[in-house]
């Protein structure tokens, strides 16, 4: 009862600033605000929502009162309608009452456009985070724009001076479990747009991703050190990966993508300075790619240790992209690497009904390591054309080897011919 009283008195004292209305205090006192006292609208905590102000306070306000509430299922609202400015920010679920916490997100949400006027020091990890949490909701038909417009024109791959600033991924989710997101849409974030970090159980589905085709490392979701993720009926359109799986990643489900334009779905690039890094059990299915530089992908750095395995590929349809299926153990984006003995070993690789045009005529590539060759790669009913009528496909093998079954247009020589696998 002490925190109640303690909560409606600082209550009390908001609805004096931003209301300055006794007869909205009355009403406030009794019902928090008009949606119900489960509800915790950022406009009752005094976010504006003119797409000027900033309302950073009024979200760390409305969020301090949902996590303190004694409620059990809270529901931190941002309304359909208005367009909220916000800083850098994280909400932390640790000391939370509730362990069923919604984000219903209608509205709005843009950052701030200038790179200058981020307040996180020219060192922000994130734009919007969530840390913490146990139980939580994020869903609604909001729109969430990171402006990244200026922080790409500071891009490293464009601009090798301006690489000190540390961009920062648009919507991140870390040390986190239980998580469900449905419905919204994220646009023009300064990095990747979405990440899942040190997580485990988080489902999300019917997102929209969107960002021009030429952004710079603006992957639409990004999944690292997390298990038992699922990403379903997405639409991605951005200028990096449209999902891409870093290191330890485990029981990874994609399902119903729509990817492209983009670099398509990649599994790392892992191994990167000799680091042991593994990702495992990841399935990918039922996924279109438009005009996408790579399809599926599997990228690994010479000198690295670990393991990319048991992953599997099925459904999927190509509308000319650069190369619908790639293995590279030899990932080099900067050209600057030497060749070494070890590599993070790739095994267990299923490749089933892949359909569509390649732009490319290698659809196929496996280049895989001498030290460590990629083992039991298995293809069935693949048919990759060249998106030119007259042209032809073909496949690139090295060090790669496992089996083929049913129809493998292009040819893969290296799989050994099997029957019945
Ligand atoms: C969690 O919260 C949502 C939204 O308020 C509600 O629909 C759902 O029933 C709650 N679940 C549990 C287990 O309380
Ligand atoms: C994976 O997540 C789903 C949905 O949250 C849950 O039902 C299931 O128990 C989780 N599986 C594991 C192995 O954690
Ligand atoms: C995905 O979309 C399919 C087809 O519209 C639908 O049947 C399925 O329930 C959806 N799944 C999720 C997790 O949203
Ligand atoms: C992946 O998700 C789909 C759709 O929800 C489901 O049918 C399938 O069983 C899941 N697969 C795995 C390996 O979890
Ligand atoms: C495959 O995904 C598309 C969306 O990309 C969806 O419309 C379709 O229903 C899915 N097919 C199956 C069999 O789930
Ligand atoms: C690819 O073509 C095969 C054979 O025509 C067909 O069985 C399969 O369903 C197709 N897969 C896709 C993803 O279009
Ligand atoms: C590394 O080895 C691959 C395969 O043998 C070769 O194509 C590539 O040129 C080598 N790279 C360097 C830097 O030696
Ligand atoms: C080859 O990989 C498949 C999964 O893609 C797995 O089911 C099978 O057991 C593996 N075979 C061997 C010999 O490891």
């Amino acid at each position: 009862m002490a925190t109640l009283n303690i909560f409606f008195f600082v209550l009390l004292i908001q609805c004096t600033v931003f209301t300055g209305s006794s007869r909205q205090l009355k009403k406030s006192n009794v019902n928090i605000d008009s949606y119900g006292d489960n509800t915790f609208s950022v406009i009752s905590f005094g976010a504006i929502g003119d797409g000027k102000k900033d309302d950073s306070k009024g979200f760390k306000r409305a969020w301090d009162a949902a996590c303190d509430s004694s409620t059990p299922s809270p529901t931190f609202l941002v309304p359909q309608g208005k367009t909220f400015l916000l800083q850098p920010l994280t909400f932390n679920g640790k000391h939370c009452n509730s362990n069923n916490i919604t984000f219903q997100i209608d509205g709005r949400i843009i950052a701030p456009t200038k790179p200058s006027t981020w307040e996180c020091n020219r060192n922000c990890h994130h734009w919007i985070g969530f840390q913490n949490f146990d139980g939580l909701h994020i869903q609604g038909s909001g729109i969430i724009n990171g402006q990244g417009g200026n922080w790409w024109k500071l891009s490293c791959k464009d601009n090798q001076k301006s690489c000190q600033l540390r961009k920062p991924t648009g919507f991140m989710i870390g040390h986190s479990k239980n998580v469900d997101m449905k419905g919204s849409t994220f646009e023009e974030s300064p990095k990747m747009h979405i990440a899942f970090e040190d997580s485990t159980s988080i489902h999300a589905t019917q997102l929209t991703i969107k960002a021009p085709g030429n952004s710079p490392n603006t992957d639409g979701i990004h999944i690292q050190r997390s298990t038992n993720v699922s990403i379903h009926n997405t639409t991605i359109q951005t200028g990096d990966d449209c999902i891409s799986i870093g290191d330890g990643s485990k029981y990874i489900n994609i399902t119903n993508i729509e990817c492209g334009p983009g670099h398509g779905i990649s599994i790392g690039s892992l191994g990167i300075m000799g680091k042991t890094e593994e990702v495992e059990f990841v399935h990918v299915r039922n996924v279109s790619f438009y005009g996408t530089t790579n399809g599926v992908r599997i990228k690994t750095w010479q000198g690295g240790h670990g393991h990319a395995r048991n992953i599997r590929f099925e459904d999927i349809t190509s509308h000319a992209s650069t190369r619908p299926i790639v293995i590279d153990q030899y990932y080099c984006p900067h050209k600057q690497c030497k060749n070494q003995t070890t590599a993070v070993e790739i095994s267990n690789i299923a490749y089933e009904n892949i359909n569509g045009t390649s732009h490319k005529e290698t659809a196929v590539q496996l280049s895989c390591s001498e030290s460590s060759p990629c083992r039991n790669i298995t293809m069935k009913n693949i048919n990759l054309r060249n998106e030119k009528q007259k042209g032809k496909t073909s496949s690139y093998c090295l060090n790669a080897h496992g089996l083929r079954n049913g129809r493998v247009h292009p040819n893969v020589p290296c799989l050994d011919k099997h029957d019945n696998f």
